[in-house]
């Protein structure tokens, strides 16, 4: 498997793994651990079924929540991203955004695989909010540090939205359903710090963030203006080039993302599944610096008390069949994970181990916790 950066400000090539096969657990780690990195993989050149982009994104965590936009016929977890030859609705997600970040716990991630792409335009731009953060003037991080931003989709699915009930009566092929479930609102911190790899980054933007807690409106939206056209700038942008074949994965809690048009008369066709996030009451059990940490808080509402402890040595023991890596754990985080799969079920424990196994979290899936 060979993994080539783009020289841009995020993303990377990866070729020589075949999708359509299921992964060695060592392969999901060494994708996991580029995407990490990369934040956007393009794997050209697959030819992949709906069940092996489903099972493509079960490797990398449980299926997340797609609200709004009805799944193609027969799946629970694929939507299509569409487009006709002749569609004159407007273009699909062209705002800056990052996905369903409205959600209590937003998707980690999204895979998109192209099936029909026209020979020119149809871009999809992402830039990387890692360095957006890193390289942003004091004065403008000041600002923004601590705040608590207010994400709704209600900008874009209320019945008043862009695909509201007027979007419906244009002749847009893809199935969107507006809901009064829109005006909904959940928080998120602007400047988060990554769950896997705990680097921070800004987190979303002007769209579906629609307020910033304890500011006024007319303030709130000026600064998310501000942080926009920071977190927007070119140098921190990749412009992905699509070829049919080619699956994308990238990472929603480190980027944000928009589609371009520019294929007028030619059609557009790609399957789309969406990564389950993390529970952001944090990881479960995890061992960093030498010591392993669980803190099962919340399981099942009781408080359990945390546990640090040296980490003597080692060890590599395969995560139970429904995700399967490889976790490095203490032998009492082993016992303690057990424990956990028996109160819980298996599918509830995602794993998230780093390639080179000094790091390990373990999360709770969201599916069911949230
Ligand atoms: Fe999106």
């Amino acid at each position: 498997m060979e993994v080539t950066p783009s020289g841009q400000a995020c993303g990377a090539t990866i070729t020589g793994v075949d999708l359509s096969q299921p992964l060695a657990a060592e392969t999901v780690a060494t994708i996991r651990a580029a995407w990490l990195e990369h934040l956007v993989l393009a794997f050209p050149d697959q030819t992949l079924t709906d069940d092996d982009l489903e099972r493509f994104t079960l490797a990398f965590g449980p299926f997340g929540e797609d609200p709004f936009i009805a799944p193609i016929p027969g799946r629970e977890h694929v939507i299509a991203i569409s487009r006709r030859a002749d569609e004159t609705a407007p273009l699909f997600a062209e705002n800056w955004h990052t996905d369903w970040s409205f959600q209590k716990i937003p998707p980690a991630g999204t895979c998109l695989y192209g099936i029909e792409i026209p020979p020119e335009g149809g871009d999809t731009l992402y830039a990387n909010q890692h360095a957006a953060l890193e390289k942003m003037p004091e004065e403008l991080r000041t600002k923004i540090e601590g705040r608590i931003a207010i994400h709704s989709a209600k900008n874009a699915y209320a019945p008043d939205g862009t695909y509201g009930e007027a979007d419906r009566k244009t002749d847009r092929s893809m199935d969107i359903r507006p809901s009064k479930d829109a005006e909904a609102t959940k928080a998120h911190p602007l400047i988060r710090s990554h769950p896997e790899t705990g680097r921070e980054a800004i987190y979303g933007c002007i769209g579906y963030s629609a307020g910033i807690e304890g500011m006024a409106q007319e303030d709130a939206l000026a600064l998310l203006m501000e942080l926009y056209a920071w977190q927007t700038r070119d140098e921190f942008v990749y412009r992905h080039k699509w070829a049919a074949g080619m699956l994308v994965m990238w990472d929603n809690r480190a980027l944000l993302h928009r589609a371009t048009g520019g294929y007028e008369g030619h059609a557009r066709l790609l399957h789309r599944t969406t990564i389950g996030g993390a529970d952001r009451r944090g990881p479960l059990v995890s061992i960093d610096k030498g010591m392993v940490a669980c803190d099962p808080e919340g399981i099942s509402g009781r408080q359990i008390r945390r546990i640090r402890l040296p980490v003597t040595g080692q060890i590599t023991r395969p995560c139970k069949r429904a995700f399967e890596h490889p976790i490095v754990a203490h032998p009492i985080a082993a016992a303690m994970l057990d424990q956990l799969f028996l109160m819980n079920g298996q599918d509830d424990v995602l794993a998230h181990p780093d390639p080179i196994g000094r790091h390990a979290q373990i999360y709770f899936a969201s599916s069911r916790s949230a």
